[in-house]
């Protein structure tokens, strides 16, 4: 272990496409080893990268407070406990959690999304991936919010992307009828053959409104939305009555200077009785068991096909965080920074 801690601290914040430009990298003292109760040092293995990283960096009000100028970039985490003033975890144990851009920090039960032992022998990338809270989303988000009915359509924008396909299987799962929109071949191809959906559509080259009526005609039960403005827009327009709508996200929009005008077509969400809901994982994290155990059969049963993209290196963490916004992430997005000592 050295003396210097690199970290990626917040330059400015951005207005419109997040890149490299607003994040500095920095050498830091070591975090002092004096830990409290309960604290733990911390080296970061793994990074995850989530759309949402891109509202902490608004200095606005939200579900979770704003990255502060100056301060190291928030992330989902995976590190290994160094040193320890916590019997719960002992030196070497694999933790996940809220961490930094950073290569070393001090794990705090009293810090916002604590650090809890990861089960033994699970690999870094399958915690932030298929078992991670994008897995949560897609499992409480499609279950709790959208509940679907066997026999029903259920429409999943970003259906390539870590929350949409595991939506999208779940979906299939529940003997659903499920169409998934995705951007280009590659990702259709594989959610035809390897997620097994009903049907896909290919967003970025094919005619949104028409195709989804014509895959749709008896009109979509549940419409899973990760994506938000236009593609919000044409899904609302092909709802059927008493159709459930999953707010998830609105990627389309994360970037954008000002606000896009809503969906103008909100008023059939009158005619046709439509249920139209946003939910936060967060809240759900005192049920994580019951989605990580569902999850695990599937996994072990070979029901559900995942996928994920490793980036490595410190240097290229805020580059890997633009990844998510121009669609070149195939599957979770990840950086890899250490193996397990
Ligand atoms: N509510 C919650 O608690 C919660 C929790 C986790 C995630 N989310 C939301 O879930 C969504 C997916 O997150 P994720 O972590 O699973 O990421 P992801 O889907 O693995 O990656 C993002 C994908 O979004 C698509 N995308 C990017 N820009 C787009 C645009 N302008 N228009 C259409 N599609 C675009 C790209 O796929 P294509 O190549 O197919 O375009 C990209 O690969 C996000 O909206 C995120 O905010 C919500």
């Amino acid at each position: 272990m050295g003396t210097i801690n690199r970290q990626w601290i917040l330059r400015e914040r951005p207005v419109g496409v997040v890149g490299p430009q607003h994040f500095e990298q920095v050498k830091s003292p070591m975090p002092q080893p004096d830990l409290a109760a309960g604290q733990v040092l911390l080296k970061t293995l793994m990074l995850g990268f989530d759309p949402a990283m891109r509202g902490w960096l608004e200095d606005a009000p939200s579900y979770l407070p704003p990255v502060a100028i100056g301060e190291p970039m928030r992330a989902s985490g995976v590190g290994q406990v160094i040193e320890s003033n916590n019997d719960a975890l002992p030196v070497g144990t694999l933790v996940q959690g809220l961490m930094n851009w950073q290569e070393y920090s001090i794990g705090d039960p009293k810090g916002m999304i604590p650090p809890t032992a990861l089960p033994a022998g699970t690999p870094p990338n399958l915690a932030l991936s298929v078992f991670g809270s994008t897995s949560l989303t897609a499992y409480f988000g499609l279950l709790d919010v959208g509940q679907p009915q066997p026999g029903e359509t259920v429409l999943v924008s970003g259906a390539a992307g870590a929350t949409g396909s595991v939506v999208a299987q779940i979906a299939r799962l529940k003997g659903c009828r499920v169409v998934g929109l995705a951007g280009g071949q590659e990702k259709c191809e594989w959610l035809r053959t390897a997620c097994k959906l009903d049907a896909v559509i290919d967003y970025k080259n094919e005619a949104l409104q028409q195709r989804i009526g014509e895959l749709c005609p008896e009109g979509v039960n549940v419409f899973f939305d990760n994506v938000g403005g236009e593609t919000l827009e044409a899904g609302i327009a092909h709802m059927a009555d008493f159709g459930r709508i999953v707010l998830c996200g609105a990627i389309s929009g994360y970037n954008d200077v000002a606000p896009k005008p809503g969906p103008r077509n909100l008023m059939l969400l009158t005619s046709r009785r439509i249920r139209m809901q946003g939910f936060i994982v967060l809240d759900y994290l005192d049920r994580a068991d019951e989605a990580i155990q569902a999850l695990t059969e599937w996994v072990m049963n070979g029901e559900i096909a995942w996928r994920e993209d490793i980036q490595e290196g410190f240097d290229k963490i805020p580059s890997t965080l633009q990844r998510l916004f121009i669609g070149s992430n195939v599957g979770k997005q990840l950086l890899k920074l250490a193996d397990p000592e």
